[in-house]
C-alpha cells in the first residue's frame, strides 16, 4: 500500500496491484453486490484505533466512552463493547442503541445541553452511569426524578471554561457564546446547594471537536484546579470530553495520541481524582471508513471540470456543512495525466459538493469508482433523506469477510408513517 495516504488510511485501505482494497477486499467486489453508493468500514482499523486511544490513557484509572454521535450504527457499537469502550450518548435514541448494542449501563454516560424529562427518567431507570448536567433547572429535574424514584443520581457537572481552540467555528464548544455548560458562578452555586439525590462528584469540560493541540485541555483542567481551590470542592472524577483529532488529508500532522495521553494522565494525577472519563469519537472511528461512489457524468467547461457521483450532501454532509476537505481517490489507480475537478452529488444545491478542485484521471468517465475517504465520524450519522433520496449501505470489512451492517433504505422506508 501506498506510503502518503498511509497517514489516513494506515495499513488497512489501500492499492494492491493498481486496484483499491479494504483489508484484503477489493472494494468493486463489495460494490458489484451492494451498488453505490456504499459505506465501507474496516474493522481491524476500528480495533487498532481502540487499542491505541486504551493504551495511551492506561497509567490512570479511566473509563473510556465511546461518542455515539459519531456512529452510531449498533455493529459498530458492538465492536467498541467487545473491547471494553463505554459510551457516551446525547439522546434516549443513542442510549437505547447502547442498551441494544449490550453496553453495561454502568459505563453509559449521558450528556447534552438539552435532555428532555423523559430522556432524563429513561436513563434513570436504567441505572446508567451518570449524567453531565448543563443548567440548573436540569440538576432540580434530576433530583425530583431521583426523589421519585429513590435513588441517587450520579452527576458531574459540564464547565464552560471559555477556552477558545483552533478548529471550525461550529465544534468549538467551551466559549462563552455557545450554549453549552454552566459558567463557573452557576457551577458553583449548584455545588453549595447540597442536593439529595442528585450527587455531583465532579466535573466534565469537553471543549470542542478535531483539536489537535494538547495546550487546550491543559489550560481547561488548570482551570479547574483553581475553580476547585476556589470553592473548596474537590473532584472526585474529571470527564475531558472528546476531541482528539485526525489527519483528513494526507498533508495533515496527525496527532501523538501516546504522548498526548501521557501528559494529560500527568496533569490529571495532580488533581488527585479517582477517575478519568474520556469521551473519543472521531479519533476512534473517523479514518475506518470509506464511501464508495459511481461517476454518473463528467462534465467538461473551460471554467471548471465538474465530475458528478451518485453520492450527495445526503450522503455525506461534512463537506456542504463545514467546508470540511475528504481525501478523493479513484478506485483504479492509473498513472497517466490528471485534470482538476470539483467532485459534486445530484443534490439540487450549490453546496452539494464531496471535494472541490480534486486531480483525477483525464479520462475518467461514467461508471468508474470514486473513493471518498475520512468517512467514519459524522459522516453516516449525519446522513439524511434529503431529495427523497435514500440512505445508503454499511459493509464492514474483516480480513477476507465482508457483511452488510446496515441495509439500503428501500422507497417505501421514505414515505413511512405518511400513508
Ligand atoms: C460532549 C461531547 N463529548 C464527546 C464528543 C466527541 O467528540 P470527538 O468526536 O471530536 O472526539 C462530542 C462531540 O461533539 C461532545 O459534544
Amino acid at each position: 500500500m501506498e506510503k502518503n495516504i498511509e497517514v489516513i488510511f494506515g495499513k488497512f485501505f489501500g492499492y494492491k496491484r493498481n486496484r483499491f482494497y479494504v483489508e484484503d477486499v477489493p472494494v468493486r467486489d463489495i460494490v458489484e453486490k451492494w451498488k453505490t453508493p456504499c459505506y465501507i468500514y474496516s474493522k481491524n482499523y476500528l480495533i487498532y484505533q481502540i487499542k491505541k486511544f486504551k493504551n495511551s490513557f492506561s497509567r490512570i484509572n479511566s473509563l473510556i466512552c465511546y461518542s455515539v454521535k459519531a456512529n452510531s450504527n449498533i455493529n459498530i457499537l458492538k465492536i467498541m463493547k467487545e473491547n471494553g469502550l463505554g459510551a457516551d450518548v446525547v439522546s434516549e435514541g443513542e442510549l437505547r442503541r447502547t442498551l441494544l448494542a449490550g453496553f453495561s449501563p454502568s459505563k453509559i454516560v449521558f450528556a447534552g445541553v438539552g435532555k428532555s424529562e423523559e430522556e432524563i427518567e429513561f436513563g434513570i431507570k436504567n441505572d446508567i452511569f451518570c449524567f453531565n448536567v448543563e443548567n440548573e433547572e436540569e440538576i432540580n429535574l434530576i433530583e425530583n426524578l431521583g426523589r421519585k424514584y429513590k435513588k441517587e443520581i450520579l452527576c458531574n457537572l459540564r464547565l464552560n471554561l471559555d477556552i477558545d481552540i483552533d478548529t471550525h467555528h461550529y465544534v468549538k464548544t467551551s466559549r462563552k457564546e455557545t450554549k453549552f455548560g454552566l459558567d463557573l458562578q452557576t457551577a458553583s452555586k449548584i455545588i453549595k446547594r447540597k442536593y439529595k439525590y442528585a450527587k455531583i462528584k465532579g466535573f466534565h469540560l469537553h471543549l470542542g471537536s478535531q483539536i489537535k493541540e494538547i495546550s487546550p485541555y491543559i489550560k481547561a483542567i488548570e482551570k479547574v484546579r483553581e475553580f476547585s481551590k476556589n470553592i473548596n470542592f474537590f473532584p472526585e472524577i474529571i470527564d475531558i470530553g472528546g476531541g482528539f483529532g485526525i489527519p483528513y488529508s494526507v498533508k495533515d500532522k496527525s496527532l501523538d495520541i501516546e504522548k498526548f495521553g501521557e501528559r494529560i494522565c500527568r496533569e490529571v494525577e495532580k488533581l488527585k481524582v479517582k477517575l478519568l472519563i474520556l469521551e473519543p469519537g472521531r479519533f476512534i472511528v473517523g479514518n475506518t471508513a470509506i464511501v464508495v461512489s459511481k461517476v454518473l457524468y463528467v462534465k467538461r467547461r473551460k471554467e471548471k471540470n465538474f465530475v458528478i457521483i451518485d453520492a450527495g450532501m445526503n450522503d455525506l454532509i461534512r463537506p456542504a456543512f463545514y467546508g470540511s476537505y475528504h481525501l478523493i481517490l479513484p478506485e483504479k489507480k492509473s498513472k497517466g495525466k490528471e485534470m482538476k475537478a470539483d467532485i459534486v452529488g445530484p443534490i439540487c444545491e450549490s453546496g452539494d459538493f464531496l471535494g472541490k478542485d480534486v486531480k483525477v484521471p483525464v479520462d475518467i468517465k461514467r461508471g468508474d469508482l470514486i473513493i471518498i475517504g475520512n468517512a467514519g465520524a459524522y459522516c453516516f450519522s449525519m446522513s439524511s433523506n434529503y431529495n427523497s433520496r435514500r440512505r445508503p449501505c454499511e459493509i464492514l470489512v474483516d480480513g477476507k469477510k465482508e457483511i452488510e451492517i446496515r441495509k439500503r433504505e428501500e422507497f417505501e422506508d421514505l414515505w413511512k408513517g405518511e400513508i
